[in-house]
Order: structure tokens, then sequence, then C-alpha cells
């Protein structure tokens, strides 16, 4: 059973218990459902109020069902709703902290609602590219006027209970409790006021209008047409909406319905319920358990104030964490401060932060050129440069003085982390954290777990991770970890089409055409195609035989390092990002095609798009194999909160899945083929020959 029946005087209460927030699954269906048969065949019981335990009313759908048959078993959401509508005694939704998707629909199904100030209320189904399925498109309209409940669902915001109470006119809460504490009190108060009260009023009989009918539903259909881009589900929230100001009640709800059940099978919704679990299922590792102790991290140290040292502070200032940072100069450390000030100032100025707030921010940040100043720091993330002799200068330190049992973090993003562990006698206190540029804005954070890092370093910084809010995915050690290992093998293919006779403003157009938010030329200008550069070339010594295009090195030659230098792949005018296309570099690469006796041939907007997304893929298979990620849709949060890869596809490897894992290989078997390409990258990874052989995917 997970809702608990009670029956006070003349008043019976069904609380809703099913941790952490209610969620409707089928145990707690059948027992709201049950109980509501009690009460109804209680002769002393006068009236139902029905809450939730906890943290709750309901945050709707329970997610452990999510996909298995037990989502949809009778009773079924519609036949719990249908079961409080049908009362003959009046149900009472007394609701505070969280009512949203199913659990609002479940209290729009009651006859009366009390809320509590502060409780969040939303209908979040377009968030999983789906609309509410259980009346929530027909029946808010009907409590709170369109335009407010159209808001609500093609957002999928959460909004205040109290906000909502001020609307004029708004019959979704027939009361506001005086507090949260307060609300059950009076709910059961409420319910004994309107025990004779006959007939039961129901939100199905209420009218849903707008005074401006057609054309505003044309405006809303426009509106959510630039916002939506590639997804459906908002366009038809507007449909579900309209719906309820034409149709019959019951006929509203098979058109809800019928929309649900196609958004369902979508690609765009697949893809987002995949990362909505993908997030969950990343923030887990297998062999470190939930409860394992983890150690306290009252303050942080960086080592190095530049581009990254700047913005990893800012995280933990943001999150009220002390931070101090250290530099080898003054200079550098005055630099450091002025950039974490103005990036601050832009915020205040944009009014994304109050005076006060970014004042209390940087009281919390100290600097100082001395390791003794730092030494009880619970954790420390060095940034300094790329090279490993920086770093093992800055390792045998940080192992002479920090504090024992402090964790001594890299946020290297491309060197051997057990290596770095190695530079000190306790390499289990060592974790890679590679925060993503700019530090302060990027979800992403690769988490490197060493051969020795300890489990409840791994639990900390995890958990660290959650309250700078960052998404943590777990990376293995290998070169370049999951992301960069990846995009590495992307761009060579980018290189290839070049050779083969694309241009790069047609691969870039391609592959934002896909969804990407850059295609990889003007990701290339935007970054810096030194640093690039710079990794090439220590590749060429550590991997001799790796085939690369020559054109990105040419342009680097060139001087063309991208949008800092006004020129890169594309051409720039001063003070402006736009990238004009580059007679100059065409030219550069007509003349490298001459030179490898390359004759060009037309390239299909459709093989961009699987060379690279193709290569991610195969990539991300042998990074799977390896065990470097746990499992494939971290590989697909990291490319989605790290790399600008289209949300509605749903990250390179459910992108595989959705082709069909032999359609890739096949695709791939052709790409052998090409007289430039690497034949040997496009050997399809077994893990991705297996699973196709045997009609399997990766998720
Ligand atoms: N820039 C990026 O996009 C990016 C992204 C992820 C990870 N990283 C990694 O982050 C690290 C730092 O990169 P960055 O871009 O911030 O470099 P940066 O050159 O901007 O900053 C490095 C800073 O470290 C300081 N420094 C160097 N040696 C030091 C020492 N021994 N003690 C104290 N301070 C020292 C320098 O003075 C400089 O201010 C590198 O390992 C890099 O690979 C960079």
């Amino acid at each position: 059973m997970t809702a608990e029946y009670k029956v006070h005087g003349d008043v019976a209460v069904i609380t809703m218990n099913n941790p952490p927030v209610n969620g409707l699954g089928h145990a707690t269906r059948m027992a709201i459902a049950q109980g509501i048969d009690q009460a109804n065949s209680d002769p002393a019981v006068k009236a139902v109020v029905l809450t939730g335990a906890g943290k709750a009313f309901s945050g709707g759908a329970d997610i452990k069902e999510f996909g298995s048959p037990k989502a949809t078993a009778e009773p079924n959401l519609l036949s719990v709703i249908l079961a409080c509508e049908n009362s003959a005694k009046p149900v009472v939704a007394a609701i505070h902290s969280v009512a949203m998707g199913g659990g609002l629909e479940l209290a729009l199904g009651c006859h009366y609602r009390i809320a509590a100030p502060g409780a969040n209320i939303a209908l979040p189904e377009v968030k999983l590219g789906l609309i509410p399925g259980a009346g929530g498109t027909q029946r808010l309209p009907r409590v709170l006027g369109v335009e407010p409940a159209l808001n609500m669902i093609v957002s999928g915001e959460p909004v205040k209970s109290e906000l909502l109470a001020q609307l004029p006119g708004q019959k979704l809460f027939d009361k506001m409790a005086s507090s949260p504490e307060a609300l059950l009190e009076e709910a059961m108060a409420f319910g004994r006021s309107v025990a004779d009260t006959r007939p039961l009023p129901l939100v199905r009989n209420m009218p849903s209008k707008h005074p401006m009918g057609d054309a505003y539903f044309q405006f809303a259909r426009n509106m959510v047409k630039g916002m939506a881009k590639n997804f459906p589900a908002p366009a038809k929230c507007v449909d579900a909406v309209e719906a309820s100001t034409k149709k019959k009640f019951d006929e509203g709800m098979t058109y809800e319905r019928e929309i649900f059940t196609a958004l369902m099978f979508t690609p765009e919704s697949r893809a987002l319920r995949h990362l909505f679990m993908a997030e969950r299922a990343a923030s887990k590792i297998g062999d470190v358990p939930e409860d394992t102790k983890q150690r306290e991290i009252k303050s942080v140290a960086v080592i190095g104030a530049g581009t990254m040292g700047g913005g990893i502070s800012m995280n933990f200032l943001n999150a009220g964490v002390p931070v101090t940072i250290l530099e080898m100069k003054q200079e550098a450390l005055d630099r450091g401060i002025a950039t974490i000030r103005k990036n601050y100032e832009s915020q205040v100025k944009r009014g994304k932060l109050k005076q006060d707030k970014y004042e209390q921010r940087m009281a919390l940040l100290k600097t100082s050129l001395s390791y003794d100043e730092i030494k009880d720091a619970d954790l420390v993330i060095e940034a300094v440069f790329e090279e490993m002799g920086v770093k093992q200068k800055v390792f045998e330190k940080l192992d002479e003085v920090m504090k024992k049992g402090a964790i001594l973090a890299s946020n290297t993003s491309t060197l051997d982390v057990d290596k770095i562990a190695a530079f000190t006698k306790r390499p289990e206190d060592v974790v890679g954290l590679h925060f993503f540029s700019p530090a302060n804005v990027m979800k992403l954070l690769e988490v490197v777990r060493g051969k020795k890092t300890a489990k409840d370093v791994m639990a900390t910084v995890m958990s660290m991770a959650k309250k700078i809010r960052k998404t943590a995915v777990v990376s293995g050690v290998c070169d370049g970890f999951i992301g960069n290992r990846m995009i590495e093998q992307y761009s060579r293919q980018a290189g290839f089409l070049l050779d083969e006779g694309a241009t790069p403003q047609q691969v870039d157009r391609a592959i934002e055409k896909f969804g990407f938010a850059m295609g990889p030329f003007r990701m290339g200008d935007l970054a810096g195609n030194d640093i690039g550069w710079a990794i090439r070339k220590r590749r060429a010594q550590e991997r001799p035989n790796m085939l690369y295009s020559r054109t990105a090195d040419k342009l680097c030659e060139l001087g063309r390092f991208g949008q800092k230098t006004g020129a890169g792949w594309y051409d720039y005018q001063e003070g402006k990002r736009d990238a004009i296309p580059s007679k100059l570099v065409e030219d550069m690469i007509v003349q490298h095609r001459k030179e490898l006796g390359i004759e060009p041939r037309k390239i299909s907007d459709e093989e961009i798009v699987q060379r690279l997304v193709f290569s991610l893929v195969n990539e991300g298979a042998h990074i799977l194999e390896e065990g470097i990620a746990a499992r494939a849709s971290d590989i697909d949060m990291v490319y989605i909160t790290g790399y600008g890869f289209p949300m509605h596809r749903g990250g390179p490897m459910l992108y595989a899945d959705q082709v069909g894992l032999f359609n890739v290989v096949q695709a791939m078997k052709r790409f052998q083929k090409n007289p430039r390409d690497d034949a040997k990258f496009w050997e399809p990874a077994p893990l991705l020959l297996k699973l196709a052989s045997e009609g399997k995917n990766f998720n």
C-alpha cells in the first residue's frame, strides 16, 4: 500500500505515501481508488481529503514505472480521476509543496482543491516531448482561463500556488490554507463545510472560453512555432487547449489522448525521455553505494587563475563555498580576479544578479601566492598549464602541504590522471574534474576516475557536482576522456570532407540543419584553431600513423586562428561574429586537394551528417566497450550538455539506436571505401557489430 487511509471523525483522509514525491505508481493508484470506495461505503464519513505525505502532494507519474506495463495497468490514472469525480461524497485535494503532471491532473479531478502557499504547480509533460495525458489540457483551462493554462502547459514551468490564487476568476483553488502546517486541518474543516453540498462541482462541467477564440490561438501558434523549433509537442499543446474551447469535454479528452499517444512514439519525445532518465542514471556509480560516507567540502582552493581557474572558482562562489585562488605571480592573480569581477558585473548589468549577491560572492574569494594558505582546503582543483611537468610540480607540492583527507583534483583535458596521481603518496585522494569552457556556464563536468581513486572521493565529488549545478558524468582514464576523445574523430571526418570536395560552409550548414548549435568549422573559429593545432602536434609524436587532413594545420600556418585573430575558416568583420565564407580558405583547400591528387566530388548533406555523427558513435562504442563510460546514456549526456549535440536527437548513441544499428554498420562499410577516408577507423567497433547482429541497440 502506498497510500494511508484514516478516518478523523466524519472525514476520511487518504494520504499518498510513495517517496520521494508520491509518484502515481500502480500501488498508489490502487490505494487511492480503494480509499475512495471505503469512504463511500462508510456511513460515518461525510467527506474525503486527498493529500500527500512528506515532500509533495504528488509529483505525477512514477518514474520507476516508466515504460513498464505497470505504468498503464488498471486502475490507470484516468480511472482514479473518474473514481474521484464519481464519489458521492465530496473529495477535497489538499495540495502542498508539489503538484505536478499527473498529480495536478488528479487534483483537478477532485471536487474541491485547497492549497498551501508555496506549492509548485505545473504540467511539465512538454519537457518530455508530450502533452498532459490525463485531462490536464481540458481541465486546467476550465479553472484558470485559457491563457494562463496554455502558458503553463506550453512552458511546463512551475508556478507558485499563491500566484495562481490571485488570478481573477480562477477556480483552481477553492481556498488557500493559512500555512502548510495548517493545511490538513483546514482541508478537513472545508470538507465538513461542503459535506451536504449537492450537486458536487466537477471541473468537466465548467466552460472553457476565450473572448478572441480563433485569433488568440493563431497568435499562440505563431509564438510557439518560433520557440519550439525541433519539437512537435508545444504546438500540440495549443491544439489540445483549443479543443477544450471547441469540443465537448469527453471529446476533448479523446482528442488529448490521441495526441498524447502519437507524441509518445515521436523520436523527439523518446529523446527527451531518454535524457531525463540518462541524467538520473549518470549520477549513480555501480560499485559506489548511494549511502557511501562522504567527505565534507566547506572550502575550496583553485590553482591557476587563468581561463578555467576563474570560471571554476565562480561555480563555488555561486554556491556559497569559500574559494582561495593560488597563482605564481601577483599580476596573474590580479588579471584573474578582474575577469571574475567583469563576469559578475555584466550579470549585474543584465539584471541577472543582484548587487548585494555579487558582493557576498566576492567576499568569499581570497587570493594567495603561498601554498601555506591553502593547506586546510577540503578540495583543491588544479587548473594550470596543460603540461605534465607543470602538473607534476603542483601535485608534488600539494601532496606535501595539503591536510590529510583533502581531495586533490586536476582539470586536465587530456593528460593521464593516473600519472598525475602517482606524483603524490595519496593517489586514492586524486580525481579528475574536467570542467568545460566557460566553466561558470557549461553544465557538463567529466569526473575522471583514476585506477586508485577512493570510492568516498567519487561519492563526494558527484554530490558536490549537484551542489554547483553541474551534470556530472564519470569517465575512465584515457586520452581525451569521453567527450574530447570522440570529438577528435568528428574533427578528423570534418577535415576529410574538405579534402574530398566539401567546403567549410557546406559542412557547417549540413550539421547545423541536423540541429547542432554550431558546425565544426564555426566552432573551431570560436574556440581558437590553435588549440587543436597544439594537440595535433603532440599527438603526431604519440601516434605518428594517425591520418589527418592537413587543411587545419595549413590554416594555422597562415595565422588564421579564428575570431580572435579576425580570420579562421571564415573571415570576420571587426567587432562582429558573422562567419563570412573566405575565398582565400577555399583556394587553400583546392590547392591542397591538387597536392593530394584528389578529384573533388559532390558530397551530399546526408553523407556529411552521417560521417560526422557516426564517427562519434563508433568511437563511443569503443569507449563503452573499454568501460571508459559505464553506459551509452552517459555518453549521450556528455554530448548534450558539453558539445551542443541537438537535444531532440537525444545524443549520438540514442540517435544511432533510432536510425538502427544495422543501418549504422552498413553506412560505415560504405565509408570504408572512400579514397581519402580512414578505412581502419570505419571498421565498426566490435560492440557495435555485436549489437547490430543481435538486433539490439545501445540503450
Ligand atoms: N581552456 C579550455 O577550454 C579548457 C577546458 C577544459 C580544461 N582545460 C584545462 O584547464 C587547464 C588550464 O587551462 P586554461 O585554459 O585555464 O589555461 P590558462 O593559460 O588560461 O591558465 C593557466 C593559469 O595557470 C597559471 N599557472 C601556471 N603554472 C602554475 C603554477 N605552477 N602554479 C600556479 N599557477 C600556475 C598561469 O599563470 C595561468 O594563469 C589545462 O589543464 C587545460 O587543459 C582547459
